[in-house]
């Protein structure tokens, strides 16, 4: 299995330029079940769980064309074969369910096999199936697998999530672009990804408005059309690699970054002592002082921390000045890298959902291993600040989340190989 060595202390300096968003990409890819007609996206980011989902298309029907090396992608639902989400692809990602809704909106039956994906916490689908239920879907579970069936077609209903579920909304929001009448979601996600979901369906011709907003409401139409649609900027990558030359000094232009997908994370940053300035083509970061400053970090829905932050964050904070707590109130068991840092000499102490940090000089390299995406790359970029050798080990978590990583920090000056075994 491959792994990644990091030799620290090697200042940074550069550009990186931030892909298409996974998570984007995961919801729009499903789109697709939607119409007939070809649906296009562009800067697609090439990633594991993008085979996957591809995999899963297929599965079903869907034509797959990648142009481009991977940043194009062309898909066509035009000849279906199947409505069966199989447990074998399903269960290396969560995001397969993703299929549920468009399925269910076109075909009016799905059946789809419960999710994986990464170890973080019970992750049902509960808001899903009651959210599918309020607009006229027969739910059953049976065997592992979700049985799903909407005979007539779906009807267009008042559907109020009790957790704003990026997911739910995801599926809901797709499913209702095909049902009869009027959907309004309440208390949705307000994700940049959903929004991005929202822009693309509108232009397979969806009749959307309030999409970034709490309140959601989907006009049903006949039928939708072909689309070439740009995947949004990934809003995790690109704060992971704003982190990079906190850790390692120096200073870093993530290009196309945004400050509007990132605003929580970028007011903690300044709390920490760190500048972020907006330029013509990103944002370029850069530590105020010689030690970042503790800071006290809640994840939340967006625009709160983002969850998929909080790893990455945590490990900036154990060699920040002062003692910080962190506190995960998205995901239950989401502090997998807690004890990989403390291996590398980092003060963390975890009761339940929150972990208080006390900030060491500096972090010394050490064999490590990650349960789960974000906390792999969390390891990653403490061994950018760390004394010596740091080797990451199981890093097919990481290819699920960042293309090239590290060919990205090495183009920045970082010290950081690929092993092959
Ligand atoms: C998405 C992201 C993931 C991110 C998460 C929160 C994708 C592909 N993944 O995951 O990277 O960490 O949003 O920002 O976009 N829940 C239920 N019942 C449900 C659905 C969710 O209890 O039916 C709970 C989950 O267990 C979790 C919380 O709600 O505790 C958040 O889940 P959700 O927002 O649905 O996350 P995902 O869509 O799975």
């Amino acid at each position: 299995m491959d792994s990644i060595v990091v030799t620290g202390g090697a200042p940074l300096s550069g550009k990186i330029a931030i892909a298409g968003a996974k998570n984007a990409a995961l919801t729009l890819m499903p789109a697709t079940l939607l119409s007939e007609e070809p649906l296009t996206l562009t800067n697609a980011p090439r990633l594991s769980d993008i085979a996957t989902m591809t995999a899963l298309l297929q599965s079903l029907g869907v034509e797959v064309t990648s142009m481009q090396d991977g940043k194009v992608q062309v898909l066509s639902s035009h000849a279906m074969t199947s409505t069966t989400a199989d447990y074998e692809i399903v269960r290396k990602m969560r995001a397969s369910n993703l299929v549920l809704g468009p399925l269910l909106a076109r075909h009016h039956q799905a059946v789809v096999s419960l999710p994986g994906g990464c170890a973080i916490g019970a992750r049902p689908m509960d808001i899903h199936v009651t959210a599918l239920e309020a607009m006229g879907a027969e739910i059953e579970l049976k065997d592992g697998y979700l049985h799903a069936k909407a005979s007539g077609g779906l009807k267009g209903a008042k559907v109020p999530l009790r957790f704003a579920s990026v997911g739910a909304t995801e599926n809901v929001l797709m499913a209702a672009t095909l049902a009869k009448g009027t959907t309004v979601i309440e208390n949705a996600a307000r994700e940049p990804e959903i929004v991005d979901l929202a822009h693309c369906l509108r232009r397979m011709g969806a009749q959307i408005e309030g999409e970034g907003t709490s309140t959601i409401t989907i006009q049903g139409v006949d039928r939708l059309g072909a689309a070439t649609h740009p995947v949004v900027t990934d809003r995790i990558e690109l704060g992971t690699y704003m982190l990079a030359p906190v850790f390692a000094g120096g200073e870093v232009e993530c290009l196309g970054g945004r400050l509007d997908l990132v605003g929580s994370f970028v007011e903690k940053l300044d709390a920490a002592g760190v500048d972020v300035t907006e330029t013509p083509d990103g944002l370029k970061v850069k530590r105020r002082t010689d030690r970042a400053m503790a800071v006290d970090v809640t994840t939340e829905v967006f625009p709160g921390f983002p969850t998929d932050l909080q790893a990455q964050m945590m490990a900036m904070l154990c060699t920040a000045d002062g003692t910080s707590v962190l506190e995960e109130k998205i995901f239950e068991n989401r502090f997998m890298h807690a004890p990989e840092l403390i291996r590398m000499g980092a003060d963390i102490e975890v009761h339940g959902g929150i972990a208080t940090v006390r900030g060491v000089d500096r972090l010394k390299g050490a064999p490590v291993m990650a349960t789960d995406l974000r906390a792999s790359v969390s390891l990653i970029l403490a061994g950018l600040a760390a004394e010596g050798e740091t080797t990451v080990s199981r890093i097919y978590h990481l290819d699920r989340g960042y293309e090239h990583i590290e060919e990205k920090l090495s183009g920045v000056g970082a010290k950081i190989e690929r092993i092959s075994s």
